[in-house]
């Protein structure tokens, strides 16, 4: 690997030197690692980049976020003060259209403490710029409660999560590992050896073939379950907005986006951008074991009309000329239409669990679309 990049470097010493290493460790070093890991190294986002965001597509997504936050904070008593807290805030877009938003409720503006969680120095500098007039604070893991509630918001932070890999081989589960390629420059998947701890899911690792791949997070797994044992003891809600599915299934997410097309993902370790879906169930499972009420998950379409995207694209109509009405109704079809976000995208909401209504969730809690 003499042309390699710092991080193909790095994984090839690794495993040189340790054997395979889990796809959650590649994961784990493509992304963040401080020498050119994929998230450490650049802004990825908008057309000249990797991928395009939400709140990136229209500033009715975070306006809207923002206005959930509003609501919710009503619902949980008014609480001064509170943390209003990001998980991966990306250009800082969301946050900085969401307390746009929250000046509506001035109060509830006043009160909130902005807190962004970023583990790349890269997007803190672009975020530090957009927050450029807020009051916030940065940290690079969730920070301590300080007795105080919290409203936490995170799209598209959990995809970013390491998975590990499961494969079900001769009628027994092995992990799925990462090795060099003896036949070539790069990396191949292989099976680990051992007998690794499979996810809790007798039914789904019974039923599965050989060659079938379960998936677990255990750090989506260990972040939620903290998230909710804060949020039961100190108060507050946290929306999670991803792609995923809700129910806990086999097969293989994992993938790799590069200039807004699908690569190999161990093709280019820290120059693509490495995701799995979101398993909501086991979110659900989570986050109850943590004490705290969940809602949803419902699709993306249908909660954000539900809390007045419409309304919203109708306001913003009523001062735009031609061209930026055909904008606006091109973000609104990205975002709630079915065929496009409308549906593969979707919301998660964890409560303290006295908390008997929360927007967008028309079912109530513990209920599942
Ligand atoms: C796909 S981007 C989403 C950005 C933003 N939420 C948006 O919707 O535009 C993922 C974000 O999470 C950050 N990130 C990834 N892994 C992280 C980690 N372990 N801790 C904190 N931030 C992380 C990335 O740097 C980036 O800001």
């Amino acid at each position: 690997m003499a042309k390699a990049k710092p991080v193909a470097r790095r994984l090839a010493g690794l495993i040189t030197r340790d054997g395979p290493v889990s796809v959650a460790r590649f994961m784990e070093i493509a992304l963040g690692d401080t020498d050119g890991g994929y998230y450490a190294a650049r802004d990825p986002f908008g057309a000249a980049g990797d991928f395009t965001t939400a709140p990136e597509i229209s500033q009715m997504f975070g306006e809207l976020i923002g206005a959930w936050c509003a609501d919710t904070w009503q619902r949980i008593g008014a609480p001064d003060p509170f943390a209003l807290i990001e998980f991966g805030p990306g250009r800082g877009t969301l946050m900085v259209d969401a307390l746009r938003a929250l000046k509506a409720l001035p109060a509830c503006r006043d009160a909130a403490h902005v807190r962004l969680i970023e583990t790349s120095t890269v997007l803190c500098a672009v975020q530090r710029k957009a927050l450029h007039d807020q009051d916030a604070t940065w940290y690079n893991s969730l920070p301590p409660a300080d007795g105080i509630p919290a409203i936490i918001i995170a799209n598209e932070f959990l995809d970013a999560l390491p998975i590990r890999q499961f494969v079900k081989s001769e009628g027994a589960w092995r992990e799925r590992c990462v090795d060099i390629d003896p036949q070539g420059d790069g990396f191949r998947f292989t099976l680990g050896t051992g007998v690794p701890q499979t996810p809790h899911a007798p039914e789904l690792l019974a039923a599965a073939f050989d060659g079938d791949i379960m998936e677990e997070s255990p750090a989506i797994v260990s972040l939620v379950g903290d998230i909710a044992a804060r949020i039961a003891v100190t108060g507050g809600a946290a929306l999670f907005i991803d792609y995923g599915h809700a129910r806990s299934a086999v097969g293989d997410t994992l993938q790799a986006v590069q200039r807004h097309k699908p690569v190999n993902p161990l093709d280019s370790p820290g120059a693509a951008d490495l995701t799995a879906h979101v398993d909501f169930q086991r979110v659900r499972e989570a986050a109850a074991a943590g004490g705290a009420r969940c809602w949803g998950p419902i699709d993306q379409g249908s909660f954000l009309t539900q809390i007045g995207i419409r309304e919203r694209a109708t306001q913003l109509r009523a001062a735009a000329d031609t061209h930026q009405t055909s904008d606006i109704n091109a973000a609104l079809t990205r975002l709630i239409g079915p065929a496009e976000m409308g549906t593969l995208f979707k919301i998660l909401a964890l409560s303290e669990p006295r908390l008997e209504q929360l927007a967008g969730f028309e079912y109530g809690a513990d209920h599942d679309a």
